[in-house]
């Protein structure tokens, strides 16, 4: 799936135009279209290296040090599964199973249409919640399966809404 920054030059442009070409405005850089995009593609980080003047190799190094970054496509909306011991004694495989079971996917997978990620980690700092779940940023301590399940569904009508919305718009938009 082409992204923004991928099929429009321009935006990579005006935010490299930002960093006015230094090369200590690397990780911002890339910190902006991590932002926008939820991943670095090879073809932005070409272009990257391309605007700052700068080895691709050094541009892949900060790219991969960092955990922040990620060079494989994610989704719209991240799902993190705690399954450290605190959260295993509370539940959590059996969440991460339902988890699996309502996205289709394994953790550390996308689903096709790019809307979800599943994410698994081994502590998130709050064990005295568990089994907890975070959501694009939000934390859902004792969680359940329907919780989860509640909180994914409430996702989906919110994609289908915004989707129609602007399919809507684009059938209103004169053709040019
Ligand atoms: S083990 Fe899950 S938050 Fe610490």
């Amino acid at each position: 799936m082409k992204t923004l920054i991928d099929t429009d030059g321009k935006r990579l442009e005006k935010l490299a135009d930002k960093c006015h070409g230094k090369k200590d405005a690397l990780i911002s850089l890339l910190q902006d279209i991590q932002l926008e995009n939820n991943w670095l593609s090879q073809q932005v980080l070409r272009g990257v290296a391309e605007k700052l003047n700068i080895p691709l190799t050094e541009v892949y190094g900060v790219a991969t040090f960092f955990k922040a970054f990620s060079l494989k496509p994610r989704g719209r909306h991240i799902v993190t599964a705690c399954v450290g011991t605190a959260c295993h004694v509370r539940g959590a495989p059996r969440l991460v199973d339902e988890l699996r079971n309502i996205l289709k996917i394994a953790p550390g997978e996308t689903t096709p249409d790019k809307i979800f990620t599943l994410e698994t980690v081994n502590c998130l700092g709050a064990c005295a919640l568990g089994p907890v779940v975070v959501i694009d940023g939000v934390y859902h301590g004792q969680a359940t399966r329907s919780k989860v399940r509640m909180l994914i569904e409430e996702i989906r009508k919110l994609e289908t809404r915004k989707r129609k919305t602007n399919h809507d718009k684009a059938k209103k938009q004169p053709s040019s």
